[in-house]
């Protein structure tokens, strides 16, 4: 079976299993390793990345669902030296320690931001229920994203 996606704007082949989950092509036939192998069940938001603009664990989305989908990691989304607004924010709350979280941290409240511009803290802390982070704890992610309130949002 041939599944065609696009993969940070480039059209992609996959001619692996389509029982593969998308997390096992990005990381093992893409090389983009941005989206993290941590639980491999759904449940800590490590392997997160948007799939059709959607926040999703790539984890658990076998890759012969995803024909003709539109694929966003954490390397797609902005260039290398210009982090986002979130990243850079993460960055000067000195947010990140180990870093297996971060990656699927950012994609998910980058997707939670664009519905979300101007959340309240108690929403952004239910919009992290996903994403399990084992060093920081979560009030200086939650800092990092309410000071984005006075800049041009999340992206
Ligand atoms: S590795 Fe996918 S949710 Fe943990
Ligand atoms: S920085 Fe280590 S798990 Fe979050």
């Amino acid at each position: 079976m041939t599944i065609r996606m696009t993969i940070n704007g480039e059209e992609r082949v996959y001619h692996g299993d389509p029982q593969d989950s998308l997390l096992t092509a990005l990381r093992a036939s893409y090389r983009l390793t941005g989206a993290k192998d941590v639980c491999g069940e759904g449940f800590c938001g490590a392997c997160t990345v948007h799939v059709n603009g959607e926040a999703v664990p790539a984890c658990l989305r076998p890759v012969g669902l995803l024909n003709g989908a539109e694929i966003l990691t954490i390397e797609g989304l902005a260039p290398q030296d210009t982090p986002s607004a979130l990243q850079a924010a993460f960055t000067e709350h000195d947010v990140v320690q180990c870093g297996m979280c971060f990656p699927g941290m950012v994609m998910s409240l980058t997707a939670f931001l664009r519905e979300n511009p101007a959340p309240k803290r108690a929403e952004v802390k239910t919009a992290l229920v996903g994403n399990v982070c084992r060093c920081t704890g979560y009030e200086r992610i939650i800092d990092a994203v309410m000071s984005l309130q006075n800049t041009e949002g999340a992206q």
